[in-house]
């Protein structure tokens, strides 16, 4: 499937005001998309884990607006935890522009947005992936009831398009398990227009992994990630790190099958300290770590060396430590992490979170 195929052929069904509520989860990458080239596209294939409990819930209800006064504007408004938010309309207005070509339908509404997120509000996690798909996701349930023959396969990747368009890791929440997004020769199906499950065989161990946040600073990030994206723009080691994306999700495909926790640890691992490094090495250059950052993967790697257990962390754009293990140890890592880690965490926070089964309809 094309860009082209999303554009809808037919003349819309006349519809009755309504709305559609959907919950998305948010996702952690294992090897990394930092960079990308037009409209979205990701400048090297990556590789997550849906989450389950960190999730976003999204209600759209539309209404057409009387065809005698439409107007040439997306008429809509948010609200956020049951109250308006302005701050987050032009986000909103920026993503309706650049799905409008593939959903020409949205000028012909009035839309009311309600959204709400599972983790706290200042939890320094990403909700761009959580929100973004849950609004895709109401999109297209709407776009279902306006072209009913929409096959499943078509609805979900047509979803994870749209997301996409709206924040490049949203793409790879819709789906559950494991979710690749971004062309790789070893992956067939694999696309930098939508993200797609990851279709090779995976090993129990993966299936049911845990993921701790330790919430190491709840505060607005100094960089947003769009800005450190186009930052890899004339990175002198853009390319290299490109390829390493290509060389590591290639490596994972017999990690991931043979359930081989010593060599997922030493892809997962490297590639969370490279994302950082991109960081460190362009110009302008920043950190995103924090002090206690630091002191929470010592000690990960210290308690991994002392016990053999295979616990390891990943990081995404920000201070925060994703703790990463087989279920099995849950109850190992959780004393761990409450006796040596907590410490660290922000008001010792931290939430609870596994690989879940993807969005689903409410
Ligand atoms: C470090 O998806 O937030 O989490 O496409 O500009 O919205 P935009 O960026 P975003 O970038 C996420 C980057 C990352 C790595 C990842 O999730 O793959």
């Amino acid at each position: 499937m094309t860009q082209k195929d999303f554009i809808p052929k037919l003349e819309p069904k006349n519809i009755s005001p309504g709305e559609v509520s959907w919950q998305s989860p948010s996702n952690i990458a294992l090897v990394k998309y930092w960079g990308k080239k037009e409209n979205q596209i990701p400048a090297n294939p990556s590789i997550s884990f849906t989450l389950d409990h960190c999730r976003s819930t999204t209600t759209l209800k539309y209404s057409e607006k009387d065809k005698n006064l439409k107007t040439e504007d997306f008429e809509f408004d948010f609200y956020f935890e049951g109250k308006p938010k302005e701050d987050f309309k032009p986000k909103i207005q920026k993503f309706f522009q650049r799905i409008e070509h593939y959903c020409p339908y949205l000028k012909d509404y009035r839309f009311e947005i309600y959204s709400e997120n599972s983790f706290p509000h200042s939890s320094g996690i990403a909700s761009s992936a959580s929100g973004m798909s849950a609004i895709a996701l109401c999109i297209m349930d709407l776009e279902k009831k306006l072209y009913p023959d929409l096959g499943e396969e078509y609805f979900s990747k047509k979803t994870s398009f749209l997301a996409r368009l709206g924040s490049g890791s949203a793409s790879r929440s819709i789906d559950g398990g494991l979710v690749v997004w971004g062309e790789h020769e070893e992956i067939e199906g694999s696309s930098d227009e939508f993200a797609v499950p990851y279709p090779h065989k995976v090993h129990e161990t993966f299936r049911s992994y845990k993921d701790t946040i330790l919430l190491v600073d709840k505060g607005e990030k100094q960089v947003s990630s769009t800005v450190g994206h186009d930052l890899m723009h004339g990175h002198p080691f853009a390319e290299n790190r490109f390829k390493q994306a290509h060389d590591n999700l290639k490596a994972l495909i017999p990690v991931l099958e043979s359930g081989d926790t010593t060599e997922f640890i030493k892809i997962v691992e490297s590639e969370a300290l490279t994302l950082h490094a991109m960081m460190m090495s362009s110009q302008p250059y920043f950190i995103l770590m924090k002090p206690n950052t630091l002191q929470i993967l010592n000690k990960i790697w210290a308690y991994r060396e002392e016990t053999g257990i295979p616990v390891c962390f990943t990081l995404d754009a920000g201070a925060n430590v994703h703790v990463l293990y087989p279920e099995n140890h849950e109850t190992k890592i959780l004393e761990f992490i409450n006796n040596e880690l907590v410490v660290y965490c922000q008001n010792g926070h931290y939430i609870c979170d596994r690989v879940g089964t993807g969005a689903k309809k409410l």
